[in-house]
């Protein structure tokens, strides 16, 4: 009898037993939220520190707490500083630039991707990724273009779902940033960005819908830019009506650092934390630096003298009571894993996967064994972890190109000259990478050993590229032309004159000019590859790894035939009064290999271009009608022709033959990525839906597919198109 009443008293206890809480998620916020006063839920929507914001200790809610970065978990700063904790046990694995994983083109990576680095999230105890950027690359230019996934929305979109996914089920909310508009870096607090609205659905939306959508976002950051003359932070166009009225988002808005600027903006807006750096966000701190944020005191301020409603600020605090049920109180979340084995090897697989092979002639590459090589080049050695901004890294280690090399052919069969001199620096916000780059010899002495060494040997490796530092692949900076730094072009001719046996290895998340192109037999673009980076190229110069990867963005001939260059649009019009720059994407949706389509130019390397160790050949395109809401579906039989076992990324371009609106020539609406043994078909099938025939009529404000003929293009490339078949939407 006893046990019964007790269990009966407890069962009817108004203050309920968390531990077998069956309630939903949302009724344990709604009793959370009951139980906080207007302080602790004001507290909830800004930082207390440089990466943290307040909990309810009253309550038991614990503190929420961000890192950086999209790429590996950033070191542990000091309270309320960027600068470092000194801690001994944050040194992390360092995966592959973004840049790189959207190369490899393939949705199993982005899923491994997200686990791994979602697993040293969570064993760090962090709740929020500040991860993974999507920006579209909208100019070669952009400083920060290698932490996000290229030109094409439906790509982007593709990559980010499972990216999404695989650090969510650690229970780490991922970040998806910097919504939106945010397509270059500097002036990039000041920049007012003008877009149609076709564009800006058909474009530069659709990669964070999908993250929302489909990828189930926690959190998304708003970015530092303006649009339509107001901060995206407390934009409400952006952050009311697109991302929660028309998509559905459930989950936080957090702030880019110093990305709010007006209190009445932000009270009214949907952004829910407000992150910084000291009092107003960027200027210098003062005591109680993080209550004078404009979320902060302000709000109370507000709130007491009924200026500010109490409804607006609970739907706030039920957003952020709703992150912290999903992470920091989330019972069944795993424990998290830090610089495992698997991740090392997560690394290595995804950065080999994501390497291109973008000119092979005389099938140069692989390189055979037993042979003299001559490694030459800055990037060979220079750490590409540490610096570039937020997504730098204190990593464990770090394999270097030329200790990747040296690794898998042999030391005494692999020599080194470094050929140029670039960037000496190896310290970020405190972080070193302990190099010492220093070198007191002139360029011409630096040229001459490089090509007296390259004469004698059987091959030569040079590997340059960009690098972290400011003005090159870095936040908050943007480079000022498409050309390679520190003279790397003349010395690429004099090793191309010195030994025609020539691999230049290209390693930067952006596009460059290649003025030698054509005296240079093998070229690779190897990207930032983080820790593994040695070993993931050495894994496919040598052929243990067949390259796969495919360019997620065109590498122009020249900057002219970048529609925000060849309009001039770039980087905007500073005002007459104040500081605000418009910046108006005149080229609207024809960016990347849409502009290259419209106006005819030949690029470099087109947007998807990759080769193999290996040839395919396509058969013809079959079309049959399609199924279960499907419009059509497009067939056709790839064969490995070569004599080693491949992956060929097939691409699906649709054109539409007479448009009722101006559309592109040709837009990506699908890919597949599959594995052929040598002398085997596979029949690759693209079922095909309205969705990928519509377009966005800014008028009706919706999506919209013309009855008519459409043309379903597959190709190895948005330049290599070997089939094609018409249907006909009804
Ligand atoms: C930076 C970056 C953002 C980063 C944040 C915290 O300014 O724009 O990507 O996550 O501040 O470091």
């Amino acid at each position: 009898m006893l046990a019964a009443a007790v269990c009966a008293a407890v069962a009817s206890a108004a203050v309920p037993v968390y531990l077998d809480d069956t309630r939903s998620l949302d009724e344990r916020v709604d009793d959370a939220l009951s139980r906080m006063t207007l302080e602790e839920k004001v507290a909830m929507l800004h930082a207390q520190s440089k990466f943290s914001s307040a909990g309810v200790p009253r309550l038991g809610i614990p503190e929420i707490w961000a890192t950086d970065g999209p790429h590996g978990i950033r070191a542990e700063v000091l309270w309320d500083e960027w600068d470092q904790a000194g801690w001994t046990n944050d040194s992390c694995t360092a995966f592959p630039a973004l840049t790189a994983l959207a190369a490899s083109w393939n949705p199993e990576m982005a899923h491994l991707y997200g686990v791994s680095i979602g697993e040293e999230a969570r064993y760090r105890g962090k709740d929020i990724l500040l991860g993974p950027g999507v920006n579209i690359y909208r100019t070669p230019l952009n400083g920060r273009n290698f932490e996000y996934m290229g030109e094409d929305p439906y790509l982007a979109s593709v990559m980010v779902v499972p990216y999404v996914q695989g650090v969510q089920q650690n229970g780490v909310a991922a970040c998806v940033k910097h919504y939106a508009l945010n397509n270059h870096e500097i002036n990039r607090h000041t920049t007012n960005v003008a877009v149609d609205d076709r564009t800006l659905y058909e474009i530069y939306l659709p990669a964070f819908k999908a993250a929302v959508q489909k990828g189930g976002a926690w959190s998304i950051m708003s970015s530092y830019n303006l649009f339509e003359n107001t901060h995206v932070c407390h934009n409400r166009r952006l952050l009311d009506t697109i991302l929660r009225d028309e998509w559905g988002f459930d989950g936080v808005v957090v702030s880019d650092w110093g990305g709010v600027h007006d209190t009445d903006e932000v009270i009214a807006a949907g952004m829910d934390m407000e992150f910084g750096s000291w009092t107003d966000g960027l200027s210098n701190g003062a005591s109680n630096a993080y209550d004078n944020y404009y979320q902060a005191r302000p709000y109370l301020e507000r709130l007491r003298d009924g200026r500010a409603s109490v409804d607006d600020l609970d739907r706030k605090v039920r957003r952020v009571l709703r992150l912290v049920f999903r992470t920091a109180m989330n019972r069944e979340r795993p424990f998290g894993r830090f610089v495992s084995p698997e991740h090392s090897a997560a690394a290595r697989t995804i950065g080999a996967e994501g390497i291109v092979l973008l000119r092979n002639e005389e099938g140069l590459l692989p390189l055979a064994e037993d042979k003299k090589v001559l490694v030459v080049g800055e990037n060979a050695i220079k750490s590409m972890i540490v610096g570039g901004g937020s997504s730098s890294l204190k990593s464990k280690y770090e394999i270097s190109p030329l200790e990747g090399l040296r690794a898998r052919f042999g030391a005494d069969n692999v020599s080194y000259a470094r050929g140029y001199v670039g960037d000496t620096d190896g310290e970020y916000n405190g972080v070193t990478s302990g190099q010492n780059l220093a070198d007191p010899r002139t360029a011409a002495e630096l040229q001459a050993e490089a090509v007296d060494m390259a004469a004698k040997a059987d091959y030569v490796v040079f590997i340059g590229g960009l690098n972290k530092a400011a003005g090159q692949d870095c936040e908050d900076s943007d480079r000022e032309t498409l050309g390679l730094p520190y003279g790397q072009d003349e010395l690429i001719e004099a090793l191309a004159k010195a030994n025609p046996r020539l691999v230049v290895v290209n390693i930067s998340g952006n596009a460059v000019a290649m003025p030698w192109v054509k005296s240079v037999p093998a070229i690779v673009q190897a990207w930032h590859l983080g820790s593994e980076s040695g070993n993931a190229l050495a894994d496919v110069l040598s052929g243990d790894v067949n390259p796969s990867g495919k360019l997620p963005f065109t590498f122009p001939a020249r900057l002219a035939d970048v529609g925000a260059h060849a309009l001039g649009t770039y980087p905007g019009i500073k005002r007459a009064d104040g500081d605000i720059l418009d910046c108006s994407y005149d080229e609207g949706i024809f960016v990347g290999y849409r502009w290259a389509d419209a106006k005819k130019t030949k690029p470099l390397f087109p947007f998807g271009h990759g080769l193999s160790y290996t040839t395919f050949a396509y058969g013809k395109a079959t079309v049959e009608p399609g199924k279960d809401g499907n419009v059509a579906v497009v067939t056709v039989p790839v064969t490995n022709t070569g004599t080693r076992h491949g992956a060929e990324v097939v691409q699906l371009y649709i054109s539409e033959k007479k448009p009722a609106v101006t559309r592109p020539v040709k837009e990506l609406k699908g890919f597949s990525k599959v594995s052929i043994a040598p002398g085997e078909t596979v029949n690759v099938s693209f079922p095909i839906d309205r969705e990928a025939l519509s377009y966005f009529d800014a008028e009706a404000h919706e999506w919209k597919a013309t009855p008519g003929r459409f043309t379903a293009h597959i190709g190895a490339s948005a330049g290599d198109l070997r089939a094609k078949a018409d249907f006909d939407l009804k």
